[in-house]
């Protein structure tokens, strides 16, 4: 079975509030890509259900992040996109490496322990085996790069660390690729705009602290002029940066969204107000980000074209992952 050398696979779950930090972040990134590596994006259901959701909700947030990923420029024509639950080897072979990954490497995740948060015998089993699942859906396709944001780092080292235990253990070297996480550009890690502190999250109680793909080019405007900050003018140099997160993150969303460096952005606005630079950043997001949520809108009013998209992607996904869990089952010693 021929090794891929650059196969993207990267995933984001239907939880419904897809933010800035998403398209930043995890998306935009995806883009590009198609150009270099055979890419598969997924939607991740399963990942979804770890925490509840309303099974209408599912179905429309499912629809959305196919919207998101074609309103961004992914080629559903060239590239694969699929939802995880059509694909049964993610489940699959997520129980298998189950068995290699170590509880002690679970319990190390920070994102789990904010998840679960101080009640966390109340949280679901699939919560704590999430990183599992994550690692089944890159390994099940022997990805060798996977775009995510800053916050998935830990995530994917597990995932290597479980290929690597799997190819050890099994004997068989190099047979899952230690998958390289790619994170790009100068918004790895958008912050709330409420809070510079806190990451832009979904479940953010504050409608305030995220900008969504949903968001009228008004709401955008709204939301940054409301955006946390200081008194103080903008700094000429990054180090200024230091110690002001609220202005850190929207200089880094400016950058991002300009596809500048955050110093080639000071260099534009050192000395600079916030009454001047927040309207300058509103309009620049407002032209960045309006015609992708304006198509975004458009796709989701054909829901059967979308459903089409997923159901082409999961067959070609089949196609992939099928023969490597058969591979996998051999290598176990399941009959
Ligand atoms: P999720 O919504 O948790 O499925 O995340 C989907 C993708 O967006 C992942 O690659 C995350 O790392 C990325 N992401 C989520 N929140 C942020 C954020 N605040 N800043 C940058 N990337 C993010
Ligand atoms: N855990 C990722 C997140 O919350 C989503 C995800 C699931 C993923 N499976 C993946 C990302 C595989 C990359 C590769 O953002």
């Amino acid at each position: 079975m021929e090794q891929p050398r650059n196969r993207v696979f990267s995933g984001v779950q239907p939880t419904g509030n897809l933010h800035l930090g998403n398209y930043l972040g995890a998306i935009r990134n995806f883009v590009p890509l198609q150009q270099t590596h055979e890419c598969i994006y997924c939607v991740v259901d399963m990942h979804a259900i770890t925490v509840w959701q309303d099974p209408k909700e599912l179905a429309s947030n499912t629809r959305e992040v196919v919207a998101a990923y074609i309103a961004s420029g992914i080629d559903p024509s060239t590239n694969v996109i699929f939802n995880q639950s059509k694909v049964s080897a993610h489940a699959e072979l997520a129980w298998i490496l189950n068995c290699v990954a170590r509880i002690g490497w679970l319990n190390r995740m920070t994102q789990f322990k904010d998840k679960a948060g101080k009640d966390r015998e109340k949280a679901s089993v699939g919560l704590y085996a999430y990183p599992v699942l994550m690692a089944a859906d890159i390994l099940a396709y022997r990805a060798t790069h996977v775009p995510v944001g800053e916050d998935q780092k830990q995530h994917l080292e597990l995932a290597r660390d479980t290929a690597q235990k799997f190819n050890n253990d099994f004997d068989a070297p190099d047979f899952f690729p230690l998958p390289e996480p790619l994170i790009m550009g100068p918004a790895t890690r958008v912050m709330s705009l409420r809070d510079g502190t806190k990451k832009m999250s979904k479940s953010d109680p504050s409608d305030l602290s995220r900008i969504t793909m949903r968001d009228s080019a008004d709401d955008i405007a709204k939301k940054i002029r409301k955006a946390q900050t200081d008194p103080d003018p903008l700094p000429e140099a990054v180090e200024g940066l230091a110690g002001r997160p609220g202005a850190d993150n929207l200089v880094g969303i400016y950058a991002a969204l300009a596809g500048l460096s955050k110093a080639d952005v000071l260099a534009r606005f050192a000395g600079a107000q916030f009454s001047v630079f927040k309207p300058a950043l509103a309009d620049l997001a407002v032209e960045k980000l309006s015609p992708i949520t304006g198509e975004m809108k458009r796709l989701m009013a054909d829901s059967a074209y979308i459903d089409g998209v997923l159901a082409q992607g999961a067959d070609r996904a089949h196609a992939v992952a099928d023969p490597i869990l058969g591979r996998v089952k051999e290598i176990i010693g399941f009959i």
